[in-house]
Protein backbone atom coordinates (compact mmCIF):
# COMPACT_ATOMS: atom_id res chain seq x y z
CA UNK A 1 0.00 0.00 0.00
CA UNK A 2 1.44 3.46 -1.16
CA UNK A 3 1.63 6.46 1.37
CA UNK A 4 -1.33 8.04 -0.19
CA UNK A 5 -3.80 5.00 0.08
CA UNK A 6 -2.87 5.45 4.03
CA UNK A 7 -3.36 8.75 3.95
CA UNK A 8 -7.43 9.64 4.72
CA UNK A 9 -9.74 11.20 1.71
CA UNK A 10 -11.13 14.11 1.33
CA UNK A 11 -10.71 16.77 4.35
CA UNK A 12 -13.73 18.43 3.93
CA UNK A 13 -16.00 15.19 3.16
CA UNK A 14 -14.28 14.12 7.04
CA UNK A 15 -14.87 17.60 8.91
CA UNK A 16 -18.42 18.38 8.05
CA UNK A 17 -21.71 16.02 9.67
CA UNK A 18 -22.88 13.52 8.23
CA UNK A 19 -26.72 14.53 7.79
CA UNK A 20 -28.50 12.04 5.84
CA UNK A 21 -31.91 12.92 3.17
CA UNK A 22 -33.91 10.56 2.52
CA UNK A 23 -34.48 8.42 -0.56
CA UNK A 24 -37.45 9.00 -2.97
CA UNK A 25 -39.44 6.33 -3.02
CA UNK A 26 -42.86 8.06 -4.30
CA UNK A 27 -44.02 9.97 -6.98
CA UNK A 28 -43.74 13.80 -6.31
CA UNK A 29 -44.92 16.78 -8.07
CA UNK A 30 -42.66 20.14 -8.04
CA UNK A 31 -42.28 23.40 -10.03
CA UNK A 32 -38.88 22.63 -10.56
CA UNK A 33 -37.12 19.69 -10.43
CA UNK A 34 -32.80 19.55 -10.09
CA UNK A 35 -30.45 16.54 -10.69
CA UNK A 36 -27.57 16.51 -8.95
CA UNK A 37 -26.78 17.93 -5.00
CA UNK A 38 -23.46 19.38 -5.66
CA UNK A 39 -22.80 23.45 -6.02
CA UNK A 40 -24.36 24.07 -9.04
CA UNK A 41 -27.74 22.08 -8.12
CA UNK A 42 -27.87 22.97 -4.86
CA UNK A 43 -27.13 26.76 -5.56
CA UNK A 44 -29.71 27.12 -8.06
CA UNK A 45 -32.06 24.96 -5.71
CA UNK A 46 -32.19 27.56 -3.31
CA UNK A 47 -32.26 30.35 -5.14
CA UNK A 48 -35.52 28.87 -6.40
CA UNK A 49 -36.83 27.85 -3.23
CA UNK A 50 -36.23 31.38 -1.81
CA UNK A 51 -37.80 32.93 -4.66
CA UNK A 52 -40.95 30.91 -3.58
CA UNK A 53 -40.77 28.13 -6.53
CA UNK A 54 -41.18 24.23 -4.71
CA UNK A 55 -38.21 22.87 -5.50
CA UNK A 56 -36.46 18.81 -5.32
CA UNK A 57 -33.08 18.31 -5.36
CA UNK A 58 -32.82 14.48 -6.50
CA UNK A 59 -28.86 13.57 -5.73
CA UNK A 60 -27.83 9.76 -6.50
CA UNK A 61 -25.25 9.92 -3.70
CA UNK A 62 -24.69 12.07 -1.19
CA UNK A 63 -25.35 16.37 -1.83
CA UNK A 64 -21.87 18.27 -1.17
CA UNK A 65 -19.89 15.14 -1.51
CA UNK A 66 -19.48 14.14 -5.21
CA UNK A 67 -16.73 16.51 -7.37
CA UNK A 68 -17.91 19.48 -4.80
CA UNK A 69 -16.95 17.08 -1.55
CA UNK A 70 -13.16 16.90 -3.56
CA UNK A 71 -12.58 20.56 -4.68
CA UNK A 72 -9.90 22.91 -3.57
CA UNK A 73 -12.70 25.39 -2.94
CA UNK A 74 -11.46 28.01 -3.81
CA UNK A 75 -13.84 31.05 -4.67
CA UNK A 76 -12.27 32.97 -7.13
CA UNK A 77 -13.08 35.04 -10.14
CA UNK A 78 -9.15 34.92 -11.58
CA UNK A 79 -9.15 31.52 -13.56
CA UNK A 80 -5.58 30.68 -14.07
CA UNK A 81 -5.25 32.10 -17.75
CA UNK A 82 -8.76 32.84 -19.05
CA UNK A 83 -9.06 36.60 -19.42
CA UNK A 84 -6.66 37.44 -22.14
CA UNK A 85 -7.91 34.87 -23.95
CA UNK A 86 -11.91 35.85 -23.79
CA UNK A 87 -10.75 39.18 -24.67
CA UNK A 88 -9.52 37.21 -27.77
CA UNK A 89 -12.30 35.06 -28.49
CA UNK A 90 -15.43 36.84 -26.79
CA UNK A 91 -14.25 40.12 -26.94
CA UNK A 92 -13.62 42.84 -24.29
CA UNK A 93 -17.44 42.75 -23.66
CA UNK A 94 -17.19 39.04 -22.84
CA UNK A 95 -14.60 39.25 -20.65
CA UNK A 96 -15.90 41.81 -18.67
CA UNK A 97 -19.19 39.54 -18.42
CA UNK A 98 -17.10 37.07 -17.41
CA UNK A 99 -15.15 38.75 -14.76
CA UNK A 100 -18.59 40.10 -13.39
CA UNK A 101 -20.50 36.93 -13.37
CA UNK A 102 -17.99 35.65 -11.80
CA UNK A 103 -17.35 38.18 -8.84
CA UNK A 104 -20.94 38.96 -8.41
CA UNK A 105 -21.64 34.90 -7.42
CA UNK A 106 -18.04 35.44 -5.38
CA UNK A 107 -20.23 39.01 -3.24
CA UNK A 108 -23.67 36.48 -3.51
CA UNK A 109 -21.57 34.03 -1.46
CA UNK A 110 -20.14 36.13 1.02
CA UNK A 111 -23.37 37.64 1.87
CA UNK A 112 -25.32 34.23 2.53
CA UNK A 113 -22.53 33.51 4.51
CA UNK A 114 -23.22 36.51 6.54
CA UNK A 115 -26.70 36.23 6.18
CA UNK A 116 -27.17 32.72 7.60
CA UNK A 117 -24.82 33.08 9.78
CA UNK A 118 -22.51 30.05 8.41
CA UNK A 119 -19.64 29.00 9.99
CA UNK A 120 -17.38 27.59 6.96
CA UNK A 121 -14.17 29.32 7.34
CA UNK A 122 -14.72 31.93 4.81
CA UNK A 123 -11.61 33.80 4.55
CA UNK A 124 -10.76 36.40 1.60
CA UNK A 125 -6.96 35.87 0.44
CA UNK A 126 -5.61 37.02 -3.15
CA UNK A 127 -5.75 34.69 -5.87
CA UNK A 128 -2.78 34.46 -7.75
CA UNK A 129 -1.44 33.09 -11.09
CA UNK A 130 2.26 32.66 -10.85
CA UNK A 131 5.01 30.91 -13.17
CA UNK A 132 8.77 30.37 -12.52
CA UNK A 133 9.69 30.24 -16.15
CA UNK A 134 10.63 33.66 -16.92
CA UNK A 135 9.89 33.25 -20.71
CA UNK A 136 6.00 33.39 -20.04
CA UNK A 137 6.32 36.52 -17.98
CA UNK A 138 4.55 38.14 -20.99
CA UNK A 139 1.40 36.10 -20.62
CA UNK A 140 1.52 36.96 -17.52
CA UNK A 141 1.27 40.30 -18.31
CA UNK A 142 -1.08 40.09 -20.81
CA UNK A 143 -2.88 38.21 -18.48
CA UNK A 144 -2.83 40.77 -15.76
CA UNK A 145 -4.28 43.59 -18.42
CA UNK A 146 -6.79 41.65 -19.95
CA UNK A 147 -8.22 40.93 -16.23
CA UNK A 148 -7.80 44.92 -15.45
CA UNK A 149 -9.82 45.81 -18.23
CA UNK A 150 -12.57 43.09 -17.60
CA UNK A 151 -13.26 44.98 -14.46
CA UNK A 152 -11.12 42.82 -11.64
CA UNK A 153 -8.58 44.57 -9.28
CA UNK A 154 -5.67 42.37 -10.59
CA UNK A 155 -2.02 43.48 -11.35
CA UNK A 156 1.22 41.94 -12.20
CA UNK A 157 3.40 41.35 -9.43
CA UNK A 158 7.08 39.19 -8.87
CA UNK A 159 6.84 38.90 -4.95
CA UNK A 160 4.30 36.09 -3.50
CA UNK A 161 3.78 34.93 -0.36
CA UNK A 162 5.19 31.15 -1.63
CA UNK A 163 8.07 29.80 -0.11
CA UNK A 164 10.25 30.24 -3.67
CA UNK A 165 10.36 32.52 -6.40
CA UNK A 166 8.23 32.90 -8.75
CA UNK A 167 9.14 35.06 -12.34
CA UNK A 168 5.65 36.59 -12.13
CA UNK A 169 2.44 36.69 -10.79
CA UNK A 170 -1.26 38.04 -11.69
CA UNK A 171 -2.45 38.76 -8.31
CA UNK A 172 -6.27 39.45 -7.80
CA UNK A 173 -7.12 41.09 -4.46
CA UNK A 174 -10.36 40.16 -2.32
CA UNK A 175 -10.74 36.87 -3.40
CA UNK A 176 -12.58 34.24 -1.46
CA UNK A 177 -11.93 30.44 0.43
CA UNK A 178 -13.82 28.26 2.65
CA UNK A 179 -14.67 24.68 3.52
CA UNK A 180 -17.18 24.34 0.67
CA UNK A 181 -19.43 20.93 2.40
CA UNK A 182 -19.96 22.92 5.65
CA UNK A 183 -21.25 25.70 3.40
CA UNK A 184 -23.23 23.70 1.46
CA UNK A 185 -24.74 21.64 4.28
CA UNK A 186 -25.91 25.00 5.26
CA UNK A 187 -27.51 25.69 2.43
CA UNK A 188 -29.43 22.51 2.08
CA UNK A 189 -30.35 23.29 5.66
CA UNK A 190 -32.19 26.97 4.68
CA UNK A 191 -33.38 24.91 1.17
CA UNK A 192 -35.42 22.82 3.26
CA UNK A 193 -36.62 25.56 5.76
CA UNK A 194 -37.82 27.35 2.87
CA UNK A 195 -40.10 24.26 1.99
CA UNK A 196 -37.37 22.85 -0.89
CA UNK A 197 -37.18 18.79 -0.80
CA UNK A 198 -33.83 17.36 -0.81
CA UNK A 199 -33.76 13.26 -1.86
CA UNK A 200 -30.13 11.17 -1.62
CA UNK A 201 -29.64 7.88 -3.23
CA UNK A 202 -31.70 8.80 -5.67
CA UNK A 203 -30.92 7.85 -9.30
CA UNK A 204 -32.85 9.79 -12.25
CA UNK A 205 -32.44 7.31 -15.47
CA UNK A 206 -35.27 8.56 -17.84
CA UNK A 207 -35.93 12.41 -18.45
CA UNK A 208 -39.20 13.18 -20.66
CA UNK A 209 -39.09 16.40 -21.73
CA UNK A 210 -42.65 18.11 -22.09
CA UNK A 211 -45.56 20.56 -20.22
CA UNK A 212 -44.71 19.09 -17.46
CA UNK A 213 -41.70 17.44 -17.77
CA UNK A 214 -41.26 13.73 -15.97
CA UNK A 215 -38.52 12.09 -14.34
CA UNK A 216 -38.33 8.51 -13.61
CA UNK A 217 -35.81 7.37 -10.76
CA UNK A 218 -34.24 3.86 -10.27
CA UNK A 219 -36.27 2.78 -7.41
CA UNK A 220 -39.58 3.11 -9.77
CA UNK A 221 -40.36 6.29 -8.60
CA UNK A 222 -42.05 9.40 -11.09
CA UNK A 223 -41.09 12.90 -10.68
CA UNK A 224 -43.72 15.78 -12.43
CA UNK A 225 -41.83 19.08 -13.02
CA UNK A 226 -42.67 22.07 -14.78
CA UNK A 227 -39.04 22.82 -15.45
CA UNK A 228 -36.00 20.27 -14.96
CA UNK A 229 -31.98 21.22 -14.36
CA UNK A 230 -29.47 18.96 -15.04
CA UNK A 231 -26.64 19.47 -12.57
CA UNK A 232 -24.96 15.92 -12.49
CA UNK A 233 -21.08 17.20 -13.50
CA UNK A 234 -20.96 15.61 -16.60
CA UNK A 235 -24.18 16.09 -18.21
CA UNK A 236 -26.21 12.47 -17.76
CA UNK A 237 -29.26 13.42 -20.33
CA UNK A 238 -27.77 15.04 -23.28
CA UNK A 239 -29.91 15.79 -26.97
CA UNK A 240 -27.61 18.46 -27.59
CA UNK A 241 -24.78 15.79 -27.28
CA UNK A 242 -22.65 18.27 -25.23
CA UNK A 243 -20.23 15.26 -24.37
CA UNK A 244 -18.37 16.45 -27.56
CA UNK A 245 -17.37 19.63 -26.73
CA UNK A 246 -16.23 18.27 -22.57
CA UNK A 247 -12.95 17.02 -21.94
CA UNK A 248 -12.93 15.19 -18.47
CA UNK A 249 -9.85 16.14 -16.64
CA UNK A 250 -8.68 14.28 -12.98
CA UNK A 251 -6.62 16.50 -10.74
CA UNK A 252 -4.80 14.76 -6.91
CA UNK A 253 -5.15 15.86 -4.24
CA UNK A 254 -2.83 16.14 -0.99
CA UNK A 255 -2.96 18.18 2.32
CA UNK A 256 -1.62 18.20 5.75
CA UNK A 257 -0.70 20.64 8.48
CA UNK A 258 1.68 23.06 8.19
CA UNK A 259 3.26 25.54 11.26
CA UNK A 260 0.99 28.88 10.88
CA UNK A 261 4.17 30.73 10.18
CA UNK A 262 4.31 29.42 7.07
CA UNK A 263 1.00 30.10 5.68
CA UNK A 264 1.66 31.35 2.20
CA UNK A 265 -1.44 33.57 2.64
CA UNK A 266 -3.02 33.41 -0.86
CA UNK A 267 -4.68 30.71 -2.42
CA UNK A 268 -1.86 29.97 -5.98
CA UNK A 269 -2.01 28.54 -8.73
CA UNK A 270 0.23 27.88 -11.62
CA UNK A 271 -0.17 26.14 -15.54
CA UNK A 272 3.43 24.83 -15.09
CA UNK A 273 4.65 21.79 -13.91
CA UNK A 274 1.20 20.14 -14.61
CA UNK A 275 -0.60 22.87 -12.65
CA UNK A 276 0.39 23.17 -9.14
CA UNK A 277 -2.43 24.43 -6.84
CA UNK A 278 -2.00 25.37 -2.73
CA UNK A 279 -3.87 27.54 -0.34
CA UNK A 280 -4.57 27.01 3.22
CA UNK A 281 -7.42 26.62 5.45
CA UNK A 282 -8.10 26.93 9.40
CA UNK A 283 -6.73 23.68 11.35
CA UNK A 284 -7.23 22.76 14.89
CA UNK A 285 -8.06 25.21 17.42
CA UNK A 286 -5.22 26.56 18.88
CA UNK A 287 -4.37 28.65 15.58
CA UNK A 288 -0.61 27.34 15.56
CA UNK A 289 -1.19 25.35 12.67
CA UNK A 290 -2.87 25.36 8.81
CA UNK A 291 -3.91 22.59 6.48
CA UNK A 292 -2.27 22.74 3.23
CA UNK A 293 -3.82 22.02 0.21
CA UNK A 294 -1.87 21.22 -3.01
CA UNK A 295 -3.55 20.31 -6.07
CA UNK A 296 -2.14 19.50 -9.25
CA UNK A 297 -1.05 16.52 -11.82
CA UNK A 298 -4.15 16.33 -14.45
CA UNK A 299 -4.76 13.61 -16.58
CA UNK A 300 -7.61 12.37 -18.24
CA UNK A 301 -9.48 9.61 -16.29
CA UNK A 302 -8.61 6.03 -16.99
CA UNK A 303 -5.11 6.87 -18.12
CA UNK A 304 -1.59 6.49 -17.07
CA UNK A 305 -0.16 5.50 -13.35
CA UNK A 306 -2.02 7.62 -10.68
CA UNK A 307 0.68 5.85 -8.08
CA UNK A 308 3.23 8.15 -9.73
CA UNK A 309 1.55 11.09 -10.12
CA UNK A 310 0.57 11.11 -6.16
CA UNK A 311 3.99 10.51 -5.55
CA UNK A 312 5.28 13.53 -7.82
CA UNK A 313 2.56 15.73 -6.30
CA UNK A 314 3.83 14.11 -2.41
CA UNK A 315 7.90 14.97 -3.41
CA UNK A 316 6.81 18.46 -4.82
CA UNK A 317 4.47 19.28 -1.84
CA UNK A 318 7.87 18.10 1.19
CA UNK A 319 10.60 20.07 -1.33
CA UNK A 320 8.45 23.56 -1.12
CA UNK A 321 6.86 22.75 2.67
CA UNK A 322 9.53 21.07 4.44
CA UNK A 323 7.57 20.67 7.53
CA UNK A 324 3.84 19.49 6.47
CA UNK A 325 2.31 16.83 8.47
CA UNK A 326 0.46 15.42 5.70
CA UNK A 327 -2.69 13.71 6.55
CA UNK A 328 -4.83 13.42 3.62
CA UNK A 329 -5.05 12.68 -0.19
CA UNK A 330 -7.73 12.83 -2.57
CA UNK A 331 -8.93 13.24 -6.55
CA UNK A 332 -11.31 15.81 -8.08
CA UNK A 333 -12.82 15.53 -12.06
CA UNK A 334 -13.42 18.52 -14.18
CA UNK A 335 -15.00 18.90 -17.00
CA UNK A 336 -13.11 21.53 -19.53
CA UNK A 337 -15.42 22.82 -22.73
CA UNK A 338 -13.89 23.31 -25.86
CA UNK A 339 -13.69 26.85 -25.76
CA UNK A 340 -12.84 27.01 -22.36
CA UNK A 341 -16.43 28.88 -21.10
CA UNK A 342 -19.16 26.82 -18.88
CA UNK A 343 -22.27 25.81 -20.20
CA UNK A 344 -24.94 26.95 -18.83
CA UNK A 345 -28.77 27.53 -19.37
CA UNK A 346 -31.24 25.55 -21.85
CA UNK A 347 -30.24 21.84 -22.75
CA UNK A 348 -30.55 21.70 -25.81
CA UNK A 349 -31.50 24.02 -28.68
CA UNK A 350 -35.29 22.89 -28.89
CA UNK A 351 -35.16 22.94 -24.42
CA UNK A 352 -38.15 25.07 -23.12
CA UNK A 353 -38.02 23.62 -20.05
CA UNK A 354 -34.51 21.55 -19.42
CA UNK A 355 -31.45 23.06 -17.82
CA UNK A 356 -28.20 22.37 -18.06
CA UNK A 357 -25.30 23.74 -15.96
CA UNK A 358 -21.98 21.85 -16.81
CA UNK A 359 -18.09 22.45 -17.93
CA UNK A 360 -16.37 24.48 -15.29
CA UNK A 361 -12.59 23.90 -15.70
CA UNK A 362 -12.00 23.59 -12.01
CA UNK A 363 -13.72 26.76 -11.23
CA UNK A 364 -17.13 24.82 -10.01
CA UNK A 365 -17.05 27.00 -6.34
CA UNK A 366 -17.64 30.25 -7.74
CA UNK A 367 -19.01 28.89 -11.31
CA UNK A 368 -21.50 26.79 -9.36
CA UNK A 369 -22.71 30.00 -7.99
CA UNK A 370 -22.77 31.85 -10.84
CA UNK A 371 -25.02 28.95 -12.46
CA UNK A 372 -27.35 28.86 -9.33
CA UNK A 373 -27.82 32.43 -10.28
CA UNK A 374 -28.52 32.53 -13.74
CA UNK A 375 -30.04 29.26 -13.88
CA UNK A 376 -32.72 30.65 -11.30
CA UNK A 377 -33.05 34.07 -13.09
CA UNK A 378 -33.88 31.78 -16.28
CA UNK A 379 -36.24 29.64 -15.06
CA UNK A 380 -38.02 32.57 -12.94
CA UNK A 381 -38.15 34.80 -16.40
CA UNK A 382 -35.66 37.53 -15.13
CA UNK A 383 -32.87 39.21 -17.29
CA UNK A 384 -29.58 37.91 -17.03
CA UNK A 385 -26.97 40.26 -18.74
CA UNK A 386 -24.59 37.20 -19.26
CA UNK A 387 -27.20 34.71 -20.14
CA UNK A 388 -25.62 34.40 -23.87
CA UNK A 389 -21.85 34.07 -22.26
CA UNK A 390 -22.74 30.84 -20.88
CA UNK A 391 -25.66 29.82 -23.52
CA UNK A 392 -24.66 26.16 -23.85
CA UNK A 393 -26.18 26.71 -27.88
CA UNK A 394 -24.10 29.82 -28.41
CA UNK A 395 -21.97 28.38 -31.08
CA UNK A 396 -21.11 26.23 -33.90
CA UNK A 397 -18.37 24.08 -32.76
CA UNK A 398 -16.88 24.02 -36.44
CA UNK A 399 -16.27 27.37 -36.43
CA UNK A 400 -14.82 28.58 -32.92
CA UNK A 401 -13.96 25.19 -31.12
CA UNK A 402 -12.72 23.29 -34.58
CA UNK A 403 -9.12 22.12 -33.13
CA UNK A 404 -9.93 21.61 -29.43
CA UNK A 405 -13.14 20.03 -30.40
CA UNK A 406 -11.31 17.66 -33.18
CA UNK A 407 -8.89 16.64 -30.54
CA UNK A 408 -11.13 15.98 -27.90
CA UNK A 409 -13.20 13.42 -30.95
CA UNK A 410 -9.68 12.19 -31.71
CA UNK A 411 -8.93 11.21 -28.10
CA UNK A 412 -12.48 9.48 -28.02
CA UNK A 413 -11.73 7.64 -31.22
CA UNK A 414 -8.72 6.59 -30.17
CA UNK A 415 -9.51 5.06 -26.77
CA UNK A 416 -12.70 3.23 -28.52
CA UNK A 417 -11.13 1.49 -31.17
CA UNK A 418 -7.51 1.49 -29.81
CA UNK A 419 -8.34 -0.06 -26.22
CA UNK A 420 -10.03 -2.53 -27.73
CA UNK A 421 -6.81 -4.05 -29.50
CA UNK A 422 -4.47 -3.38 -26.24
CA UNK A 423 -3.14 -7.28 -25.35
CA UNK A 424 -4.64 -8.30 -22.14
CA UNK A 425 -2.77 -9.59 -19.30
CA UNK A 426 -3.71 -13.44 -17.64
CA UNK A 427 -5.92 -13.18 -14.80
CA UNK A 428 -3.75 -15.42 -12.67
CA UNK A 429 -1.02 -12.86 -13.02
CA UNK A 430 -2.91 -10.04 -11.20
CA UNK A 431 -1.75 -9.40 -7.53
CA UNK A 432 -4.13 -8.05 -4.28
CA UNK A 433 -5.43 -4.84 -4.69
CA UNK A 434 -5.08 -4.76 -8.48
CA UNK A 435 -7.59 -4.85 -11.71
CA UNK A 436 -7.11 -5.21 -15.05
CA UNK A 437 -9.01 -5.79 -18.65
CA UNK A 438 -8.93 -9.22 -19.76
CA UNK A 439 -10.07 -11.13 -22.17
CA UNK A 440 -12.77 -13.59 -22.12
CA UNK A 441 -15.52 -15.88 -23.43
CA UNK A 442 -18.34 -12.99 -25.00
CA UNK A 443 -15.86 -10.15 -24.88
CA UNK A 444 -13.34 -7.89 -21.97
CA UNK A 445 -14.26 -8.09 -18.53
CA UNK A 446 -12.83 -6.03 -16.22
CA UNK A 447 -11.50 -8.00 -13.21
CA UNK A 448 -10.18 -6.93 -9.89
CA UNK A 449 -8.33 -8.73 -7.31
CA UNK A 450 -9.54 -7.57 -4.04
CA UNK A 451 -6.84 -8.27 -0.57
CA UNK A 452 -8.12 -11.56 0.20
CA UNK A 453 -7.63 -12.92 -2.98
CA UNK A 454 -11.06 -12.82 -4.57
CA UNK A 455 -11.92 -11.83 -8.36
CA UNK A 456 -14.16 -9.27 -8.49
CA UNK A 457 -15.39 -9.69 -12.06
CA UNK A 458 -17.56 -7.16 -14.17
CA UNK A 459 -18.03 -5.97 -18.21
CA UNK A 460 -15.14 -3.62 -19.20
CA UNK A 461 -17.84 -1.61 -21.59
CA UNK A 462 -18.59 1.74 -20.45
CA UNK A 463 -22.66 2.07 -19.66
CA UNK A 464 -22.38 5.43 -20.82
CA UNK A 465 -21.08 4.98 -24.98
CA UNK A 466 -19.67 1.63 -24.86
CA UNK A 467 -15.38 2.25 -24.46
CA UNK A 468 -13.59 0.53 -22.79
CA UNK A 469 -12.78 1.11 -18.91
CA UNK A 470 -9.13 0.75 -17.53
CA UNK A 471 -8.32 0.31 -13.55
CA UNK A 472 -7.13 3.42 -11.71
CA UNK A 473 -5.03 1.35 -8.94
CA UNK A 474 -4.49 3.97 -6.26
CA UNK A 475 -8.20 4.92 -6.35
CA UNK A 476 -9.29 1.59 -7.01
CA UNK A 477 -12.16 2.67 -9.68
CA UNK A 478 -12.50 1.56 -12.89
CA UNK A 479 -12.50 4.79 -14.93
CA UNK A 480 -13.16 5.80 -18.84
CA UNK A 481 -11.47 7.51 -20.36
CA UNK A 482 -13.56 8.47 -23.46
CA UNK A 483 -15.95 11.13 -20.91
CA UNK A 484 -14.77 10.18 -17.55
CA UNK A 485 -17.17 7.70 -16.11
CA UNK A 486 -16.46 6.18 -13.02
CA UNK A 487 -16.75 2.79 -11.54
CA UNK A 488 -16.20 0.77 -8.44
CA UNK A 489 -14.40 -2.21 -8.10
CA UNK A 490 -18.40 -3.90 -8.11
CA UNK A 491 -19.15 -1.68 -10.92
CA UNK A 492 -21.41 1.11 -9.29
CA UNK A 493 -21.42 4.45 -10.99
CA UNK A 494 -19.20 6.83 -9.07
CA UNK A 495 -19.22 9.26 -11.48
CA UNK A 496 -21.24 10.00 -14.91
CA UNK A 497 -22.17 10.70 -17.22
CA UNK A 498 -22.89 6.65 -17.12
CA UNK A 499 -25.93 6.24 -15.19
CA UNK A 500 -25.88 2.18 -15.17
CA UNK A 501 -23.49 0.21 -13.51
CA UNK A 502 -21.34 -2.21 -14.96
CA UNK A 503 -22.76 -5.75 -15.92
CA UNK A 504 -21.83 -8.20 -13.27
CA UNK A 505 -19.93 -11.00 -14.68
CA UNK A 506 -18.56 -14.79 -13.51
CA UNK A 507 -15.22 -15.72 -13.84
FE1 LIG B 1 -18.67 7.88 -22.31
FE2 LIG B 1 -17.55 5.86 -21.03
S1 LIG B 1 -17.98 7.81 -20.29
S2 LIG B 1 -18.17 5.92 -23.09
Amino acid sequence: MTENQQLGGSYWLQTAPDGRHAALTDDLEVEVAVIGGGIAGLCTAWELARAGRSVAVLEAGRIAAGVTGHTTAKVSALHTLIYDKLRRTRGPEGARLYARSQSEAIERAAGIVRELGIDCDWERRSSYTYVRDAGRVEELRAEASAAREAGLPASFVTATGLPFPVAGAVEVTDQAQFHPRKYLLALADDLVRHGGRIHEDTTVLGLEEGEPCRLSTAAGATVTAGDVVVATHYPIFDRALLFARLSPRRELVVAGSIPAGRDPEGMYITPDENTRSVRTAPYGEDGTRRLLVVTGEHFTPGTGDTRARFDRLTAWTREHFPDVELTHSWATQDNEPTDTVPLVGPLHPGARHAYVATGFSGWGMSGGMMAGRLLAAQITGEECEWSGLYDPRRLAPAVREAPTFLKTQAHVAKHFVGDRLRPAPPVESLPPGEGAVVRAEGGRLAVYRDEEGALHAVSARCTHMGCLVNFNSAERAWECPCHGSRFDTDGKVVQGPATRPLERRDI
